[in-house]
């Protein structure tokens, strides 16, 4: 297969865009961190390719997206999380978060789009942060639970065009996104454990891709509760931390 994953010079990203490669898979791994993109070509330098992408940056995104006409599978990781202080409340705060994660995320769509093949899969990265508002989590919460909604609307849009579109939502992985984190992580898996729970689920063309199974159910319970109990299971994992 030919794959195309954005994220992948960190993280879960790396570990898919490894894994795919030591499986004997073409990668194009994208990023803007040039070192770690050399880093992985030098692991599988017949397999992996870098591409330098700032998903920021409108532009360079699409016209660089554009050149590769011959994916079969897409990953769409790339992804930041910044966490709200009440003390200094911040809109930009929620631009960066969005303009990365929403925003930047369907640059990455327009680029590939027009290109993707019928049988081709466009899989895209959330959070089941979607599930419950989490404390100090209004921007990253909100990105992932609009990104979660356009992906299950492209699932419907993108059917009659024969392109599968897959969402991805993990908890709590070890990587350096969450090393920052400052409170318990519960059910928190390992990057290996993540890209492999996601290898799987693509291949079986699972819509929703929940991982891990017991964390994933117990947020989705939570979130048919009615709100004040919501409200309560937040404040639980707030006080935890
Ligand atoms: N770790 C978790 O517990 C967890 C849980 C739920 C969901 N997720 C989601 O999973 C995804 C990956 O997270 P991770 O934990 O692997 O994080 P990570 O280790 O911090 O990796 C983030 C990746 O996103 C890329 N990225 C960030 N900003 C970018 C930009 N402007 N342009 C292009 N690429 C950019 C980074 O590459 P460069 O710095 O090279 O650009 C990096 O490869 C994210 O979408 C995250 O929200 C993670």
């Amino acid at each position: 297969m030919n794959i195309l994953i954005t994220g992948a010079t960190s993280g879960i990203g790396k570990q898919l865009a490894l894994d795919y490669a030591a499986a004997g898979h073409h990668v194009v791994a994208c990023g803007r961190n040039e070192q770690a993109l050399t880093a992985l070509q030098q692991q599988f330098p017949d397999v992996i390719a870098g591409q330098q992408l700032d998903i920021t940056d409108a532009a360079t995104t699409v016209q660089n997206l554009r050149g590769y006409t011959d994916v079969d599978l897409v990953i769409l990781v790339a992804g930041v999380c910044e966490y709200v202080d009440m003390n200094e409340f911040n809109a930009d705060l929620f631009a960066r978060v969005f303009e990365v994660n929403v925003v930047g995320t369907m640059r990455c769509v327009e680029g590939l789009l027009p290109n993707l093949k019928r049988g081709s899969k466009l899989v895209i990265v959330g959070s089941t942060a979607r599930l419950l508002p989490f404390a100090k989590a209004e921007a990253y919460g909100g990105s992932k639970a609009a990104i979660h909604y356009i992906t299950r609307s492209l699932q419907i849009d993108l059917e009659e065009r024969g392109i599968k579109v897959l969402s991805v939502s993990p908890g709590f992985v070890e990587t350096p996104m969450t090393e920052q984190n400052d409170f318990e992580m519960p059910m928190q898996v390992s990057v290996e454990f993540a890209a492999e729970f996601i290898r799987n689920g693509i291949e079986k063309n699972r819509l929703d891709i929940t991982f891990p199974r017991t964390f994933g159910w117990f947020l989705k319970l939570a979130s048919r509760l009615p709100q004040s109990w919501q409200l309560a299971l937040s404040r639980r994992f707030k006080n935890a931390g």
